[in-house]
């Protein structure tokens, strides 16, 4: 059974740092691949569309994005080439609850990384998947969305 796991909520020094790279050692380690279980349901549980390893507190280079065939994992990702074009658009965070804002980022990116058996990927994402990647690689940098959002907003969508 998958266990959820703790959202490290802002303000929180963990949200601030940048993360570690991962060992292909790591990465076939059953506590690795537990912790990408864990991730992926509590991501799926909290209706989050990505979720990033400093969010449960681990500063490692591990990010699960929800796509449409799944969870995706991306360990050590890296952006290896951006779009002329950028585009606003709203996000939101699972450690930011209930804030809103407009971020400005590149239309479609190429980034390479390595799934959970540590192969090397190298995908092509534009529109919603590539901000989703770009917000989650900016989470392993210690960057949250409320420090380039512009008109933010607090919206409670529970209540
Ligand atoms: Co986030």
């Amino acid at each position: 059974m998958q266990k959820l796991l703790k959202i490290i909520t802002y303000p929180n020094d963990i949200l601030k740092k940048k993360s570690q790279k991962i060992s292909q050692e790591i990465i076939k380690s059953k506590e690795f691949q537990i912790l990408c279980d864990d991730m992926a349901e509590t991501m799926i549980k909290k209706d989050g569309i990505g979720l990033a390893a400093p969010q449960i507190g681990k500063n490692i280079r591990l990010a699960i994005i929800n796509s449409k065939e799944g969870p995706l994992y991306i360990i050590n990702p890296q952006i290896i080439k951006r779009s002329w074009s950028k585009e606003w658009g709203e996000e939101g965070c699972l450690s930011v609850p209930n804030v809103f804002g407009k971020v400005k980022r590149n239309s479609k990116i190429t980034c390479v990384y390595a799934d959970r058996n540590g192969e090397e990927k190298k995908i092509s994402p534009k529109g919603l998947m590539a901000r989703v990647f770009q917000h989650e690689i900016d989470h392993l940098d210690g960057i949250l969305f409320i420090e380039k959002a512009k008109n933010i907003k607090t919206q409670n969508l529970r209540a």
